[in-house]
C-alpha cells in the first residue's frame, strides 16, 4: 500500500513552517551590522554627516533618518522630488534609494551611483538607525 503519510495536512503545515525559517533570515530587512556600516558611510561622508554637531552640507544630517519623514531636515535645500515624494525612510524605502537614487526618486539631487551590495546597503542603514533625532546614540 502506497505510504499516505505525505498527505495528511499537518505535513503540508509542518512544511510550509520548516520554509518560512529557511527564508525569514533571507528577508530583505535582515539586520545590518552596523560597525561594518560605519566603514560603509565613509562612502556617504563626502556630502553626509551624522552624529552631533553634524552639520548639513551637499546632502542633508542623516541623524534620526531611520522612521523619518523624507525632506524634513530644517535649512536644507532638497529637490522638489524629494520634498514631494511623500515617503518615510524605513528598512525597504531607504534600501531602494540607496540601490539606485536616481531611479528610486527621478528628479532627485543626490548625485551617488548607489550602493552594489545588499550587505553594504543593509549595514549602513544599522549604523544609521544608531543616531537619534539629535544625533546622539540611541
Ligand atoms: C555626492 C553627494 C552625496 C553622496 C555621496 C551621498 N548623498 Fe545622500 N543625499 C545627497 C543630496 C544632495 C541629498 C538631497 C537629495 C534631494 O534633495 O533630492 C541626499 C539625500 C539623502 C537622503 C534623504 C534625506 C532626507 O532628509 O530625506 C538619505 C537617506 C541619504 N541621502 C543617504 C545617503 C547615504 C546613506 C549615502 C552613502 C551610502 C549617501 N546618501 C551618499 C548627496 C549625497
Amino acid at each position: 500500500m502506497k505510504d499516505r503519510r505525505n498527505n495528511h495536512p499537518a505535513a503540508g503545515f509542518r512544511l510550509a513552517a520548516f520554509l518560512a525559517c529557511l527564508f525569514v533570515p533571507a528577508a530583505p530587512a535582515a539586520a545590518g551590522d552596523p560597525a561594518a556600516g560605519e566603514r560603509v558611510f565613509n562612502k556617504c561622508k563626502a556630502c553626509h554627516q551624522v552624529g552631533e554637531g553634524a552639520r548639513n552640507r551637499v546632502g542633508p544630517v542623516l541623524n534620526g533618518i531611520v522612521g523619518s519623514p523624507a525632506g524634513v531636515v530644517e535649512g536644507f535645500r532638497y529637490s522638489r522630488a524629494l520634498l514631494e515624494s511623500g515617503l518615510t525612510w524605513d528598512q525597504e524605502s531607504l534600501a531602494g534609494y540607496l540601490a539606485d537614487p536616481r531611479r528610486f526618486l527621478p528628479g532627485g539631487r543626490m548625485a551617488f551611483p548607489g550602493l552594489r551590495s545588499e550587505t553594504e546597503i543593509a549595514d549602513v542603514i544599522a549604523y544609521l538607525a544608531g543616531f537619534g533625532p539629535d544625533g546622539t546614540p540611541k
